[in-house]
């Protein structure tokens, strides 16, 4: 196929999968029925070209066709906001388990983007209140538009700041985070480093500037038995848990693999009083 061709010239790393979803995405067919459809209408065959031409120049996948899965939901990404992720998947299916057996559960999602975790949580969990936190401005306008008409309370807030969401001191029975996490001067993929924001993705302190404070922010935030989830790099396997372990009223430190085996999040437990 032409497209392939050329998204594989081009240096992007799944050309079959992302050709065959461009042309569904045009032809606004399931990806699964594409072979059934004889590509004829000039308009089209033009309209596949030019999204297969841009996505050549490494623009997101995601931003051409306007939004992204995060488990059974969507929610619509472009410029300005961090494209959710397929990994963070496992993330969110350790918290839908945790919160198996504990009814009308409250949730907060830091550093949400495009809200992406928060409305996968409240979509699967309708008896939970979900909280999420962001800090930009354009991540929240997304943020807010994927969250409309959802139970989810959006707040604009910095979690490195001591005042974020005091009212709700050991009050949360799940913190769910996806932080930036990449140690500054890593190398990147094009789509990761001229679309996603730099500070979604990286942080200082070999990436850990943002998640120290998420782990101290979960500390006063959980209510005793409470339990908190967060994605890192897979270098941080071992600084992470360490850092979780810091804290005495985390117990229960563990760190999670993604299906390839690299170390991808980790978790802890406030301890029972
Ligand atoms: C890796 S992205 C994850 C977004 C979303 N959770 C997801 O999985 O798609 C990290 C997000 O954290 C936000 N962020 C960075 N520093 C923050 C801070 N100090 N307080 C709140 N949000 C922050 C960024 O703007 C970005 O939207």
């Amino acid at each position: 196929m032409e497209s392939e061709r050329i998204l594989a010239e081009a240096g992007v790393p799944s050309p079959r999968v992302d050709a065959e979803l461009i042309a569904a995405h045009v032809l606004d067919l399931p990806r699964g029925k594409l072979m059934l459809t004889p590509l004829v209408d000039r308009q089209v065959v033009e309209a596949i070209a030019d999204l297969v031409h841009q996505r050549a120049k490494r623009i997101p996948l995601q931003h051409l066709l306007g939004w992204a899965a995060m488990g059974e939901v969507t929610v619509a990404v472009g410029p300005g906001v961090f494209v959710p992720r397929p990994e963070t998947e496992l993330l969110l299916e350790w918290a839908l388990q945790y919160l198996k057996g504990r009814p009308s559960p409250t949730v907060v999602d830091l550093c949400t983007g495009s809200g992406a975790l928060a409305l996968a949580v409240a979509t699967a969990r309708p008896d939970a209140k979900v909280h999420a936190v962001e800090v930009d401005s354009t991540a929240l306008a997304w943020a807010r538009r994927n969250l409309a008409h959802t139970q989810v309370e959006l707040h604009s807030g910095d979690v490195t700041a001591p005042s974020l969401l005091t009212m709700m001191d050991a009050q949360v029975d799940l913190v769910v985070c996806n932080p930036p996490y990449v140690p500054i001067g890593t190398e990147v993929p094009p789509e990761v480093g001229e679309h996603d924001p730099f500070t979604a993705v990286f942080a200082e302190s070999e990436g850990l500037a943002v998640i120290k404070h998420v782990v101290n922010l979960a500390a006063r935030l959980l209510r005793p038995g409470g339990a908190v989830a967060i994605e890192h790099d897979d270098t941080q396997g071992d600084s992470v848990p360490a850092l979780l372990s810091t804290r005495k009223v985390l117990t229960k430190v563990e760190d999670h693999q993604d299906l390839a085996g690299r170390p991808r999040f980790a978790t802890g437990h406030r301890a029972e009083r």
